[in-house]
């Protein structure tokens, strides 16, 4: 039963992330353009899209929809500091005659203009659109000093004959800055709810430490100590096959998830992580096939196959393991889920030792007793 709602809240948490990805994710852009991550901006109806290039620049396109007529609307990054001051800014422009002017401009006072000026770093290209109400400022920029994490800003004023003024001073104009990180997609302090990019390695890790990490060794602990009890049999084959083919299929999911990511990151791998993940996937498909062709249990064939089967069991969890580390050494979140899946393997493992120490207890017992009556062994409790 905990298998299944461990399962049903998975698959919860995978929709939700994606859900929530969606106002994001579906918005179309200039000749097709796509754009691997995005962050909905938590205030002033702003997103912003953007691919990562190894060599530095970022194409990116900032998105702000239910503009006005005649409007402004900014993206800054602040390299040197935060907020208005020494924002480095890309500017679009609507016009009353409904024409979109864009350029950059750099923010030194409060009372600016917004006239068109070089920024601290190179904007190679820069241009907007107006199409339904929203506004997009499209612009590939160069990262200034090799760095991929800034401070940014965004903001939205009134045009006055053709001139930007002063945006209102409303709670969402002063709470629209954060900070933004180029290649994690992760943005913070008022930066956003997190980029689509962190919700998908958040949502492959979820599935992947409760599928592969949790559900796999809990369904083998099922088959190995339920296995002992007469009253259990042939219940816990049927508990088993039913966990493992669960932590399969999420695990699988996991897994797709997991290549998806490795495909869009660009000049990021992580080998061993990937690669683990890769014959994990195998092992595991491997044994949902041994399952339809074991033989039966007078075979003689039999005792092979539960070596191969429990070899390979055991390889699958000691992996998944040690996968779930690396995934959440890259995955680098708050400590207390590391400290978290900690706990729960440690919890698993007491739970395991005080099991075996019963099932031997019980083998023995049950051997002294078929001695004692010369009834010979009965084919249970096996513990192997
Ligand atoms: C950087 O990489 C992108 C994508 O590969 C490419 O389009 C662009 O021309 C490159 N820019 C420079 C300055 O090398
Ligand atoms: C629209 O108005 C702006 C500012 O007055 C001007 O620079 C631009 O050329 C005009 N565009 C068209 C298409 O009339």
């Amino acid at each position: 039963m905990g298998k299944f709602l461990s399962l049903l809240f998975c698959i919860l948490i995978s929709n939700l992330a994606g859900l929530n990805a969606q106002s994001c994710e579906t918005a179309a852009f200039r000749n097709n353009a796509i754009y691997r991550t995005c962050v909905s901006l938590p205030v002033l109806n702003s997103h912003l899209h953007w691919n990562y290039n190894t060599n530095g620049t970022v194409d990116l396109a900032f998105r702000h929809t239910g503009s006005a007529t005649s409007q402004w609307v900014a993206w800054a990054l602040n390299v040197g500091g935060s907020g208005m001051l020494g924002a480095q800014a890309l500017v679009a422009l609507t016009h009353p005659n409904g024409s979109v002017e864009a350029y950059t401009t750099s923010v030194t006072g409060f009372q600016t203009t917004l006239q068109p000026s070089r920024l601290s770093f190179d904007v190679p290209t820069i241009t907007a659109e107006r199409v339904n109400g929203v506004v997009v400022i499209y612009a590939t920029i160069v990262l200034p000093s090799g760095g991929t994490g800034f401070n940014q800003v965004w903001q939205v004023g009134p045009v006055a004959d053709g001139v930007p003024s002063i945006h209102a001073m409303g709670a969402d104009n002063r709470g629209s800055v954060g900070r933004v990180d180029f290649i994690s997609g992760q943005t913070s302090a008022g930066g956003g709810a997190g980029g689509s990019r962190m919700r998908k390695r958040n949502t492959h890790g979820v599935l992947n430490a409760v599928s592969w990490g949790l559900l796999m060794p809990m369904g083998a602990m099922a088959a190995r100590y339920l296995k002992v009890f007469k009253a259990a049999n042939p219940a816990w084959f049927y508990i088993h096959a039913a966990c493992q083919t669960s932590a399969y299929i999420v695990g699988v999911a996991g897994w797709a998830t997991g290549l998806k990511l490795g495909g869009d990151s660009v000049g990021i791998t992580h080998d061993a992580h990937r690669n683990i993940g890769i014959i994990l996937f195998s092992l595991g498909t491997l044994q949902v096939f041994a399952l339809l062709l074991r033989p039966k249990p007078d075979n003689k064939y039999r005792i092979y196959w539960n070596v191969y089967h429990h070899g390979i069991g055991y390889a699958v969890i000691t992996l998944s393991i040690i996968n779930v580390y690396k995934g959440l050494d890259i995955l680098d979140p708050e400590k207390k889920w590391k400290h978290a899946y900690t706990g729960i393997l440690i919890g698993l493992g007491v739970v395991a030792v005080l099991l075996e120490a019963l099932t031997w207890f019980i083998v023995l017992k049950r051997k002294k007793e078929d001695k004692r009556t010369h009834a010979g062994a009965n084919g249970y409790g096996q513990p192997v």
